[in-house]
């Protein structure tokens, strides 16, 4: 019983928050595919999430804190139609559904949170604020107002719903689950599993609640023996599990299983064909998706392809996601400024430095460098490789000097040399190049200047810092600065839009950010 207390209780929780005004729509091909699919997306620790297909950027990051996920309030109540009501005076938050009216009222100083109905909700955590958002948990949120909530895993991401309507509720019906990922699809309702499914000699296992619940079957826990009995409503069939015996016992005898039943993740796994047998549901497996969909009853084929393809939707979201997550693992496409620092001695991409033409660069940064030049050779044109990858000490040394020619004045020194830990040099994706020597704007004047602006993207660079966009990237106009942003589509895709990295990704400098005094060292 405890075990399954504690399953009830776990889970995703969250809040929500503030956004920021800036929802720009990108030509990038990864938003377009999620744009058929509605709902709010988020990855655990970034500010980037999805609403309808398009990516935005929320003031705050969703923060996992003791198995519990957390959300900014106003970005989720805002999207399923809920109304907030602040109370400044004491910090509360009441969100109400103005068609039902049910409410849940949110008070930070308290780790509980109260319904319409008197009801006390237990939280893992009080409601907080970060960044200026008030942070609550998902699942109190999704649960209470029936949204739906999927989980996957590999992105750490979460697709938030509308609740379904009647209607979706008819045409989604079974419960589907996947290998992959612990989100999981109950009538046509997103939902989280805490564990994934097991396979064990061809046969899955998954969690018993989750299986019981679908079938609206009552479990009876017998914790002195760690049995536990499966009944169907209107049914006198009843099934037995012990985690002791690779028996489940039946009113007509015993059913011998692969394994003894066991426990993941705080759940009690189950063989999931004993039981769709036992009680006459059906079970279908979809290879493609790696899912199977348990139904009550037998229904078409065309049903449960219905069914399947919102997990496909699902599939497609995530896989925005994966994209999303693996440019910002690799840091080619990772957006380098004074609001989004980078670690100290990081290197982009491979983590690797090789050396062109006497600089450093990250491999695929320089390999592409080595290519520009050849083809800048092609075009009888000689170059100056000047600046490549910078260490933490270089960047430091190189702004505090700056620092000095510009009399003090250290926002002006920042939009020269960068601000040490915002320098893409750090990151070995930037490379000056010169035709005489020196770096100044003539630079965009000459023959070489005008060939890369021209012809850079081909190589996978872009011109970081373009003359009509220092409000934006926080820095002056650098004809000789090239960035390097993984391939020739993607850079070719930022020069067409006439976006900088900033507008294209939709990472701005936060205005307290353009402030140069950034604790640094
Ligand atoms: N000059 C550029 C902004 C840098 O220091 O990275
Ligand atoms: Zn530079």
């Amino acid at each position: 019983m405890a075990l399954f207390k504690k399953y009830l209780f776990n889970t995703l929780g969250f809040c929500l928050i503030a956004i920021i005004g800036f929802t720009f729509i990108f030509g990038y091909n990864q938003n377009v595919q999620a744009a058929s699919n509605p709902g709010i997306v988020f990855g655990i620790n970034t500010n980037t999430y999805w609403e309808d297909g398009i990516m935005k950027t929320a003031l705050t990051k969703p923060s996992l804190n003791n198995d519990t996920t957390y959300i900014p309030l106003r970005l989720v109540s805002e999207y399923l139609g809920k109304t907030v009501k602040w109370n400044q005076d004491d910090f509360s938050a009441t969100i109400s559904d103005p068609t039902t009216g049910k409410w849940i009222i949110f008070d930070q100083k308290y780790n509980y949170a109260t319904t319409e109905t008197g009801e006390n909700i237990q939280l893992k955590r009080n409601p907080f604020i970060q960044d200026e958002c008030y942070m609550v948990p998902l699942r109190i949120m999704s649960e209470y107002f029936g949204c739906s909530v999927y989980w996957h895993q590999d992105t750490e991401g979460i697709i938030i719903n509308k609740a379904p309507t009647e209607q979706e509720k008819i045409s989604y019906q079974g419960l589907v689950m996947r290998f992959q990922d612990r989100g999981y699809f109950q009538d046509g309702l997103g939902k989280e599993a805490l564990t994934k499914l097991e396979i064990f000699n061809g046969t899955s296992y998954l969690p018993l609640r989750i299986v019981s619940e679908y079938l609206g079957a009552k479990v009876t826990w017998n914790e002195a023996d760690d049995t536990a009995t499966l009944t169907m409503p209107e049914s006198t069939k009843t099934i037995t599990f012990n985690k002791a015996s690779i028996y489940a016992t039946t009113d007509s005898g015993n059913i011998q299983l692969e394994r003894a039943p066991f426990v993941q993740d705080d759940c009690y796994m189950v063989p999931a064909r004993i039981i769709t047998e036992f009680f006459g549901c059906t079970i279908t497996w979809n290879q493609d998706m790696m899912s199977f969909l348990i139904t009550k009853t037998d229904t078409p084929q065309e049903a449960k392809n219905l069914v399947f393809s919102q997990m496909q939707n699902r599939l497609a979201i995530i896989n925005t996601l994966t994209s999303f997550r693996q440019s910002e693992a690799t840091g080619y496409q990772m957006v380098i400024n004074r609001t989004n620092p980078i670690p100290a001695n990081f290197i982009a991409g491979t983590g690797k430095l090789i050396s062109v033409r006497g600089q450093q660069m990250e491999t695929n940064a320089g390999i592409a460098l080595q290519q520009m030049i050849n083809g800048l050779s092609a075009a009888n044109m000689s170059i100056q490789v000047r600046s490549g990858y910078r260490t933490d000490a270089t960047q430091i040394y190189l702004y505090n000097r700056q620092v000095g020619r510009q009399g003090n004045n250290r926002l002006k020194a920042a939009t020269i040399s960068a601000l040490p830990f915002t320098s893409e040099h750090q990151a070995g994706l930037a490379i000056d190049l010169s035709s005489n020597g020196s770096l100044t704007e003539a630079f965009g004047s000459t023959q070489q200047g005008k060939w890369l602006a021209a012809h850079c993207a081909d190589y996978g660079f872009i011109v970081r810092y373009p003359q009509s966009k220092t409000q934006i990237t926080g820095v002056t106009w650098e004809p000789w600065h090239f960035r390097y942003v993984g391939s020739p589509e993607v850079a070719k895709s930022i020069t067409a839009s006439g976006l900088c990295m900033e507008e294209y990704y939709n990472k701005y400098l936060a205005p307290q950010d353009i402030n140069p005094y950034l604790p640094y060292l």
